[in-house]
């Protein structure tokens, strides 16, 4: 028995040391990224596909912001615990579409984190025009801090 301690504490560190750091990203749920954008994804279905909703902080238009429709994909054939993805914005309030792409990772805090990188791309008025309409740039989401409740 005494020599069954040391044993069963290397197979239980062994069994359960992987499992620590190889946590899963998921996808579903609010997410707010460094600009102060929120974003919901509903649920992944089996084929990797999702649908949510986007309410951009900013906007470079000159409209009133209104909460957009986002569809996307992430990979889940290869069973990847940090999944690569992307998804479109179709803005409900201007001309323009957003493609993100990017993947999940966990960070230092074992926080889920979305590094990403956008292609926005705006309504030119004519073909001359075409050469600066798309807007390149990353964001970096992560999932709310909750707000402790004030006494
Ligand atoms: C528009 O201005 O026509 C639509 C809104 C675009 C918002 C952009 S998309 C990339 C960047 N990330 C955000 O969360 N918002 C801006």
């Amino acid at each position: 028995m005494v020599q069954a301690t040391p044993f069963l504490l290397v197979l239980s560190l062994a069994l359960l040391a992987p499992g620590l750091s190889a946590r899963k990203c998921d996808l579903t749920g609010l997410w707010v990224n460094d600009l102060g954008s929120n974003m919901t994804i509903a649920t992944v279905n089996g084929k990797g596909n999702f649908a949510g909703s986007y309410h951009t902080a900013v906007t470079a238009s000159s409209n009133k912001i209104q909460v957009s429709p986002l569809q996307g994909s992430q990979k889940l054939s290869s069973q990847k615990s940090y999944p690569t993805f992307g998804f479109t914005v179709n803005w409900s309030f201007s001309d323009s579409v957003t493609v993100f792409t990017g993947q999940c990772f966990m960070d230092e805090k074992g926080e889920e984190v979305l590094k990403t990188t956008w292609l926005l791309r705006s309504h030119a008025d004519n073909i001359n025009d075409d050469w600066k309409s798309v807007l390149v740039g990353t964001n970096v989401f992560k999932r709310p801090q909750l707000r402790s409740r004030k006494e």
